[in-house]
């Protein structure tokens, strides 16, 4: 079979919509879409700072406002895709509540001060907003025969966080900063929610597979890179852009056989 120059990554005038595409990881992903050839949709809570971003990347890309936690804003993105394209081709499933601990902690995050409203706001965006697009943008693509769902989890869907990465000397350990426990149950529950998408619409031709991310570097201390850096076998973080090309590749012909499938993208965190 005689493959054309880009074959496998080709998403020519493909639309794509990536949920919470106003932030970090949003720019990587729109730059490996519009990259491909494809239509990059940001989509973002922060409606200026989807367009700032669809900018910034250029080409065909736009900004949409979108909150994933409520039906009738996602119903009115998929609308307006719909309107102006004719259709949509992929999801990224990429908004989050991402919580960084920082230098002088989080507030009420130990698991002894967790509340169900602070719980299910973080599972409200982290996990439920995921499944309320993935039943939209799906429901779409299994009608049209076709589409690709990415749901972007997290090296700690299937690591337990290392708290002691976090700890702040001359705190007591009940006063200690930590990963909360609704960063892990949710993007665990993510998994779930691929491997359960997967076998719902095969026929229809829709694909859906994870990526589990390790941390990417940003401005984080010496001293917590000395620590988190002993335990990656790669012995770095992530660099931002380490994740464009597999995500080209999960919404691309590339990945045509892959469904269900979770990759663990994380220098080798996860194998030690
Ligand atoms: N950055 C990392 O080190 C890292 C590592 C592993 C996994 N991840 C995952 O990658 C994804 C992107 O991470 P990031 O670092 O770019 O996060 P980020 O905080 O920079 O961006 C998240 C975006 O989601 C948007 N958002 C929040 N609530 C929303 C809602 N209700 N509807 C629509 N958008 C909403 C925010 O406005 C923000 O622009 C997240 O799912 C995160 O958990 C990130």
């Amino acid at each position: 079979m005689k493959k054309e120059k880009n074959y496998w990554f080709d998403l020519e005038n493909k639309v794509v919509v990536i949920t919470g595409g106003a932030g970090l990881l949003g720019l990587e992903h729109g730059e490996a879409i519009n990259h491909c050839g494809g239509v990059a949709i940001i989509a973002d809570l922060d409606l200026k700072a989807a367009e700032n971003v669809a900018h910034k990347i250029g080409g065909k890309s736009v900004g949409y406002h979108l909150d994933v936690t409520n039906q009738e804003s996602i119903d009115n993105l998929l609308k307006d895709l719909v309107n102006k394209y004719g259709k949509v081709d992929s999801l990224i499933n990429n908004a989050a509540i991402n919580p960084v601990v920082s230098d002088k902690g989080l507030d009420k995050t130990r698991f002894e001060d967790v509340t169900l409203l602070n719980l299910q706001k973080e599972l409200d965006v982290n996990l439920l907003g995921a499944v309320l697009c993935s039943k939209t943008f799906g429901t779409h693509f299994a009608k049209n025969g076709s589409g690709t769902i990415v749901n972007i989890s997290s090296e700690l869907a299937i690591l337990g966080p290392d708290q002691r990465l976090y700890k702040q000397k001359g705190l007591k350990d009940n006063e200690q900063p930590v990963k909360p426990v609704g960063y892990s149950i949710a993007k665990a529950g993510l998994i779930g929610l691929t491997k359960y998408l997967a076998t719902y619409w095969p026929e229809q031709g829709v694909r859906a597979n994870a990526i589990c991310p390790g941390g990417v570097e940003v401005n984080q201390s010496q001293e917590f890179l000395d620590e988190i850096t002993k335990r990656i076998p790669m012995a770095r973080m992530a660099k931002p852009h380490e994740y464009q090309a597999l995500v080209a590749f999960l919404c691309s012909q590339a990945s045509s056989y892959l469904t269900g499938a979770v990759i663990s993208a994380d220098g080798g965190r996860s194998v030690w």
